[in-house]
């Protein structure tokens, strides 16, 4: 039987939407489905804004990062009326299925209206943060990662010109992945995650040995780390309740207490968006292509509350309650590995 699917993105957008996007609209082809674009999240859910969306407006996305549909972190559960609006505009549009791509915000939204009000939702997981359970990556993480990983490079450039402690502040949340992969990747002699207490006086102590020996040091910080010696900026949440953390400038804050302790001159960066948008890597539009084809399977299955996931080397799907339930963070494995490199 035909059906009619629409598809959102929802919460930060990252590179690897558009091949998923793609992949829902030509495996939905297949089956013989009409694919629908909810424009700009859960917005466009709430105000009715949805446009056919057809083999030409997706055939050459492949390597566009972004995401064609746009992306806001509007949540319904926020909005005067927004849960009815949602409802009324799946009736209006004839919408079977949803696909819901989006993070921990996006995916716990499209959990709940699943759950409590029987809408026929699939998730796809996308996030820079990595930080979803129940898959082992997302896509966008590769991505953003590359990109920090190549500017680590440019830092470690200059630094080593000028003799000097370079640190790199990266997106991620309350998740460290970002900076681990992207510290680990660039030979970074210290990382600090959320997830790990840092003992300061020892990572003093470290760089000036560091230093010691090859005249210059690299430092990533994850932008969700805490420190009391911190000057804390006041803090501003989104409409999903997540603190605005790039405002905090922790790693300007963590340029300036290194310079002080070790009165080794320490300039810092921040990457921010830039880590966010540009094509695809080749493992993000694999990634995403595959997801995107998976949905539409699922879809066709009438498998709903589900969410694709990869594990291992396989596309698998897992219930949306298991991939909401916590946060996917470092674990000590991982961090152990980093930690060899430490030296
Ligand atoms: O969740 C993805 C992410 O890029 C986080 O790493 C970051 O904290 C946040 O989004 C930034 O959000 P915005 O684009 O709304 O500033």
């Amino acid at each position: 039987m035909s059906k009619k699917i629409g598809i959102l993105t929802g919460g930060g957008d990252c590179p690897g939407l558009n091949p998923a996007i793609r992949g829902v609209v030509f495996k939905a082809i297949d089956y013989d489905f009409k694919t629908f674009g909810i424009q700009e999240g859960w917005r466009g859910l709430i105000e009715g804004n949805i446009l056919p969306l057809r083999l030409g407006d997706v055939e050459d996305i492949i390597d566009c990062g972004g995401t064609v549909l746009g992306a806001s972190r509007v949540n319904p559960y926020k909005v005067d009326g927004g849960i009815e609006k949602v409802l009324a505009n799946i009736k209006e549009h004839k919408l079977d299925a949803l696909i819901a791509m989006g993070g921990e915000d996006t995916l716990g939204m499209a959990n709940k209206l699943s759950k409590e009000v029987g809408v026929n939702i699939v998730g796809v997981p996308k996030t820079m943060d990595n930080d979803i359970s129940g898959t082992d990556y997302t896509f966008g993480f590769d991505s953003s990662v590359t990109r920090a990983m190549d500017a680590m490079k440019s830092l470690k450039d200059t630094g080593r010109s000028h003799r000097r402690i370079m640190v790199l502040e990266v997106m991620g949340r309350h998740a460290g992945w970002v900076a681990l992969f992207t510290g680990i990747s660039s030979g970074a002699d210290w990382i600090l995650i959320p997830e790990v207490e840092t003992n300061f006086s020892k990572m003093y102590q470290h760089l000036l040995n560091v230093y010691k020996r090859k005249k210059y040091a690299l430092v990533v910080t994850a932008e969700g780390i805490e420190t009391p010696e911190m000057k804390i900026g006041k803090e501003e949440l989104d409409q999903f309740g997540h603190m605005i953390l790039r405002k905090r400038k922790v790693g300007e804050n963590l340029a300036q207490l290194i310079n002080e302790k070790t009165g080794i001159e320490t300039r810092s960066a921040v990457i921010g968006h830039m880590q966010r948008g540009g094509p695809p890597t080749l493992f993000d539009r694999i990634l995403g292509t595959r997801c995107g084809v998976k949905a539409a399977d699922l879809v066709a299955q009438e498998k709903f509350g589900r969410m694709v996931a990869l594990r291992g080397n396989e596309i698998i799907d897992i219930s949306l309650d298991e991939a909401v339930a916590k946060l996917k963070i470092v674990n000590e494995r991982w961090w152990n590995l980093a930690k060899v490199f430490f030296k």
